[in-house]
């Protein structure tokens, strides 16, 4: 199985959000909203967007972003097909990701995520932690009923890139 990551193609913005559709527990109405709109969008340098591909078919989604004056970046829109799921895509892409931010002058990166008792979050949040992201916060309540809002936080700057990396 070969997993190809590219920049963002709007041409893939249907298939790309069927799969932000399969995970109402983390994806709300609200967000999908804005995710069409962003997949809509073509590769713009202010906010990175990438793909996964396999055998033509894309298969995951990753972008980042830096808010006015933050010195730091955050992930945002992440996901992998259901069908493909813990086979590697989701960390390919987020070395992928990290390996672009490492290259930039501020190596810190925020993630904002949904915080719920339900098998999807909780196997995000894992994620995130294996990824060596440490949950530095938590708003109770922040989505009302669908749940509260945590913070991950890493900083590659404190993480040694092996010379093929730089
Ligand atoms: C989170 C997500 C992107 C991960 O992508 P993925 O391709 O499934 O993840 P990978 O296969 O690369 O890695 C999975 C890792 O998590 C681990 N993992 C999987 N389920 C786990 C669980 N329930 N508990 C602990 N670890 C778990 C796997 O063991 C693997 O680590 P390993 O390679 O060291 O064994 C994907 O599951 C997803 O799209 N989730 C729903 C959307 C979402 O939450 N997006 C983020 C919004 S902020």
């Amino acid at each position: 199985m070969k997993i190809k990551i590219f920049k963002h193609n709007p041409l893939f913005k249907n298939k790309l959000l069927l799969i932000f559709k399969q995970y109402p527990e983390i994806f709300f109405d609200g967000d999908l909203k804005t995710i069409k709109r962003r997949l809509g969008q073509v590769f713009e340098p202010i906010y990175p967007k990438f793909y996964a591909e396999i055998d033509g078919q894309p298969v995951g989604f990753i972008s980042y972003f830096k808010r006015d004056s933050s010195e730091i970046w955050f992930l945002s829109w992440f996901a992998v097909d259901k069908f493909w799921q813990n086979q590697g895509i989701g960390k390919k892409l987020m070395a992928y990701v990290e390996k672009q931010i490492a290259k930039s002058p501020i190596s810190r990166i925020c993630i904002e995520t949904v915080w719920a008792d339900n098998e999807v979050v909780r196997k995000t949040n894992a994620f995130y932690e294996k990824c060596g992201y440490q949950r530095v916060g938590l708003i109770p309540d922040y989505y009302g009923k669908q749940g509260s809002k945590a913070f991950y936080y890493k900083d590659l700057g404190t993480v040694k890139l092996s010379k093929k990396d730089k």
